[in-house]
């Protein structure tokens, strides 16, 4: 009965509304770019508020947080919906009233059962349980299982990468998750990505990973966030920046540093005295993206000298190909950076934080780990592949990681379609036998990526289904001829578990010859996010 209210909802939507929202999609996320608020047109009845709904999770990274007031309220265990639905049905008897409160809408109790994404229904859950279960697994492999002690002696330090909107899964509530429970550093890309996390409550410390471009350091500095240096000529831009950002500071004159709290928040950003900015150094050791090479470490050392303003906190390099353990690259690369810091300590430059370890290396090269980790792909639930393939069974024994996405959307048209029929764009699928056609409301544009076209399943009911057709942007079509009773309104599982079925993003990336974090990213924007 619900299920059918639900589809009835769908396609009123659809008819009703369906071009005006996409007007309003478009406007939505143009303003949220520009961080204004929405302004509203008039649109037909329903599509303000659906729209309002479906995209309350689209502005800049992280804002993904459906800001329904009864979202807490609500589960997200969707893949389950027709289980528990039924569980419900049967605990509550069948009396009338009840059946006329379920129909209406559901019990307050009931509706902690449900998603009601407001519109379109394609929504991703992100589970922070998974995501802190895995921080836990990462802390006791660098910590707790021996590998070669730090310089310090002291417990390793984490840095979260939460770079490219934490890999597509929202920068903001991950953050916000990670800090509470002790992540000491996290990682970005560029200022906007830390002055985002600085603006919505993140104050541990933010390293900005693939350096600044030239009139970015001020607004690094400005928001406590720490540059990397990755050119000798960085050193410079960042001086002077340094100089005058800590002039102001000492007047009382910048933006956060003159607030008690900025001031309080942000001093452990500085040298003891803050009379020095920090910044990181990165050293190119086989990757030759970015980083200061091996030659030029006298080049940089003689340059910060010249640099009053300014301390090295930190150095790393980062690995190529750190899970795979048939070639030499890593052995090499790891071999070159330490006599990069054997070189800086002779010449009276102590390197401070030492790192290196993204996640292959953290899984399975202890000695890299020094003072502090850099996990990506696996904080998110996600191991790597492995050379040799073996190596992976080990690591995934070693540490026990918990997927945090679910990708998930409902059958929005269900079609008979006869043999020799063609299905999607550029008739890529025939049917061969008298199928059953569904549809879904995720496309590419929604992160279902178009490489599965004609490849790969997804779930319903439990079932794996083959994604037929071309994925085009907005829609995909299934075959679903093989489950039984299957119906208008049923959650189907991209990524993630349905019952006792899965398809993780770590098993489709090879399938179509890419790696997670690419999926991951392909999220799109519009999907509405929830935090479980
Ligand atoms: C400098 C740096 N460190 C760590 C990582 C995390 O990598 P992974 O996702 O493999 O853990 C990245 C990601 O690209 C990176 O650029």
């Amino acid at each position: 009965m619900r299920r059918s209210r639900q589809v009835a909802h769908f396609a009123g939507l659809r008819t009703e509304a369906g071009c005006s929202i996409s007007v309003a999609i478009g406007l939505q996320l143009c303003l949220a770019a520009n961080r204004a608020g929405p302004i509203w047109h008039v649109y037909p009845k329903g599509a303000r508020r659906a729209s309002q709904q479906i995209f309350a999770g689209c502005g800049a990274a992280g804002r993904g947080i459906l800001k329904d007031p009864k979202a807490e309220e609500r589960s997200l265990d969707c893949a389950r919906d027709d289980k528990l639905k039924s569980r419900l049905t049967e605990s509550r008897g069948n009396s009338k009233s009840q059946k006329r409160r379920r129909d209406a809408g559901g019990t307050k109790k009931e509706m902690t059962k449900f998603i009601h994404v407001g519109g379109r229904p394609v929504w991703a859950e992100i589970s922070l349980k998974a995501i802190l279960h895995n921080l836990r697994v990462i802390r006791k492999q660098v910590d707790g299982n021996g590998g070669a002690k730090n310089s310090k002696h002291r417990e390793r330090m984490i840095l979260a990468v939460v770079k490219s909107n934490a890999y597509g899964l929202g920068a903001v509530p991950i953050s916000k998750a990670l800090q509470k429970a002790g992540t000491e550093w996290f990682g970005v890309t560029c200022a906007n990505e830390g002055i985002e996390l600085r603006e919505s409550g993140i104050r541990k410390r933010i390293l900005v990973l693939t350096g600044f471009w030239p009139g970015e350091e001020k607004r690094l500095l400005e928001n406590y966030l720490t540059p990397t240096v990755t050119r000798v000529d960085d050193l410079r831009h960042l001086e002077r920046a340094a100089k005058s950002f800590l002039g102001k500071l000492a007047r009382g004159k910048s933006s956060r540093g003159n607030s008690s709290r900025g001031a309080f928040s942000y001093g452990s950003l500085f040298a003891a005295k803050p009379s020095r900015v920090r910044f990181h150094l990165k050293i190119n050791t086989g990757m030759n993206r970015l980083g200061i090479s091996p030659s030029e470490v006298e080049a940089f050392a003689r340059a910060l000298a010249e640099c009053p303003h300014l301390e090295l906190e930190g150095t790393f390099t980062h690995f190529a190909s750190a899970e795979d353990f048939i070639g030499g690259q890593t052995v090499t690369q790891e071999e070159l950076f330490r006599s990069c810091l054997d070189r800086l300590r002779a010449l009276g430059v102590e390197p401070g934080i030492v790192h290196l370890a993204n996640s292959g290396a953290i899984c399975a090269r202890p000695e890299t780990w020094a003072d502090m980790v850099r996990p990506g792909a696996i904080l998110y639930g996600y191991h790597q592949r492995f050379d040799p393939p073996e190596k992976r069974s080990e690591v995934m024994a070693q540490m026990p990681l918990e997927p945090c996405l679910s990708l998930r959307a409902r059958i929005i048209s269900l079609r008979d379609v006869p043999p020799g029929e063609a299905v999607g764009y550029s008739a890529r699928f025939i049917t061969e036998r008298p199928s059953k056609i569904a549809v879904i409301n995720a496309g590419y544009a929604d992160g279902v990526v178009r490489a599965r076209t004609n490849r790969g399943c997804a779930l319903v009911r439990e079932r794996r289904v083959p994604l037929v057709g071309t994925i085009s942007m907005d829609l995909t079509t299934l075959d679903v001829t093989d489950v039984p009773g299957v119906a208008l309104g049923d959650v189907v599982t991209i990524y993630g578990k349905d019952g006792k079925s899965a398809i993780e993003v770590s098993d489709v990336a090879p399938e179509i010859g890419t790696v997670t974090s690419d999926l991951l990213c392909a999220l799109g924007r519009r999907v509405p996010k929830y935090y479980v």
